[in-house]
C-alpha cells in the first residue's frame, strides 16, 4: 500500500527541480506531514492508480512555477493583476485541465512549503481536535475534499458538507471521497460560498473550514458574515488566507495579519490561536509572502 513517500518519490521523477526543498519540509516535519499524506497516498493510489503521484508531481511542478512567474510579476507591477472575475471562472474553476494539476498542488504546498507546514498542526491539534462531539462541519471552498477527508478520518462522529465553485475540483473531491470509506458522513457539491442562503441554517455548524479561500475573493468580507452566520455558539472555523502572494487566481491582496483579523472581528469572531510564516521572498522585493491561517470562536 502506498504511503506519504510516494508523493517524493514523483517529485524525484517528474518534478525534480522542487524535490530538495519540499524533501527537506517533509523530513523536519515527517510526522505531521505524515498524517496528511499517508491516507492520501492510499485514497490517491485506490482512486487513480499508480499515475497519480507522477501526476501530482507534475500539477506540484506547474503551479510553483506559475507561482514563481506571478510573483516576479507582482513586484514589477506593485499590485495582483488578476484576469477579469468571469475569465478566472471560466478559464480556471470549469477547466478540467487547469483544476486537476492545480487541486494535486494545492494540497501538497501543506506538506512541502515552509510556510504551510504549520497550518496541518494548527488544523489537526487546535481545531478537529477541539470540535464538539458529533459536530457538523461547513467546508467552503473544499477543492480537493482532502481536508474535509481527513477530519472524517481523524473524528469517526463528525459528518462534513464541502462546497466548492469549480465542478472540476468537486469530482477530484468526489473520487477520493469513493474510496476513502467516508462517503456516509462527508459530501461535495458545487457552490459559490458566497451565494449560501444567510437567511436559514443560523448556527447550523460546529465547525466551518474556510481554507485558502479569501484571498480568491474580490471582496473577502461577504465570507466573513458567511461564517458568522452558519456558525453555533460552540463552534470553530478554521480560517487561512495568503498574504502578499501572487497567483493568477488572488484577487485580493492581504498586506497585514490585521487585515483578516479585523474582517473577522467585525463579525463578532474571535482569535483563540494565530499562526502567519513567510515563504521565499523575491530578492531585493519589496513584498514578503506569507500564509496566515488561525482558529476562529464566537464572543
Ligand atoms: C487554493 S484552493 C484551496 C483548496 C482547499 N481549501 C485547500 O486549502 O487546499 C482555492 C479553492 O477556492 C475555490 N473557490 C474560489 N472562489 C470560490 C467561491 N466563491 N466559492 C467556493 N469556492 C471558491 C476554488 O475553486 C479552489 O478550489
Amino acid at each position: 500500500m502506498m504511503d506519504a513517500k510516494a508523493f517524493l518519490r514523483g517529485l524525484e521523477t517528474k518534478a525534480k527541480t522542487f524535490a530538495p526543498s519540499a524533501r527537506a519540509t517533509f523530513e523536519a516535519n515527517e510526522a505531521l506531514c505524515s498524517w496528511m499524506l499517508d491516507p492520501l497516498a492510499r485514497w490517491a493510489e485506490a482512486a487513480y492508480g499508480d499515475r497519480a503521484f507522477e501526476d501530482a508531481a507534475k500539477g506540484y511542478a506547474k503551479y510553483c512555477l506559475g507561482v514563481w512567474k506571478c510573483q516576479q510579476l507582482y513586484e514589477k507591477s506593485g499590485r495582483y493583476t488578476p484576469e477579469s472575475m468571469p475569465d478566472l471562472i471560466s478559464e480556471v474553476y470549469e477547466d478540467e485541465g487547469y483544476m486537476v494539476p492545480y487541486m494535486w498542488a494545492a494540497i501538497l504546498i501543506y506538506p512541502f512549503w515552509p510556510s504551510m507546514v504549520s497550518h496541518i498542526a494548527l488544523y489537526r491539534d487546535d481545531f478537529l481536535k477541539s470540535l464538539p462531539v458529533g459536530a457538523k462541519l461547513l467546508e467552503l471552498a473544499s477543492g480537493h475534499g482532502v481536508m474535509g477527508l481527513l477530519a472524517a478520518e481523524a473524528r469517526p462522529d463528525i459528518h462534513v458538507n464541502g462546497f466548492d465553485i469549480s465542478p472540476p475540483a468537486v469530482a477530484v473531491a468526489n473520487r477520493l471521497l469513493g474510496v476513502s470509506g467516508h462517503g456516509h458522513r462527508v459530501a461535495f457539491e458545487v457552490k459559490d460560498a458566497l451565494k449560501l442562503n444567510l437567511t436559514e441554517n443560523r448556527g447550523a455548524y460546529q465547525g466551518i473550514i474556510a481554507a485558502m479561500l479569501a484571498e480568491h475573493l474580490e471582496d473577502p468580507r461577504p465570507l466573513f458574515a458567511v461564517l458568522a452566520h452558519h456558525l453555533a455558539d460552540d463552534g470553530l472555523v478554521f480560517f487561512s488566507t495568503a498574504l502578499e502572494s501572487a497567483q493568477r487566481d488572488h484577487t485580493f491582496e492581504f498586506h497585514h495579519e490585521s487585515e483578516p483579523v479585523k474582517m473577522a472581528e467585525e463579525v463578532g469572531l474571535r482569535v483563540t490561536r494565530l499562526i502567519c510564516d513567510a515563504g521565499v521572498p523575491a530578492p531585493g522585493g519589496r513584498f514578503l509572502p506569507r500564509a496566515l491561517g488561525m482558529v476562529l470562536h464566537r464572543r
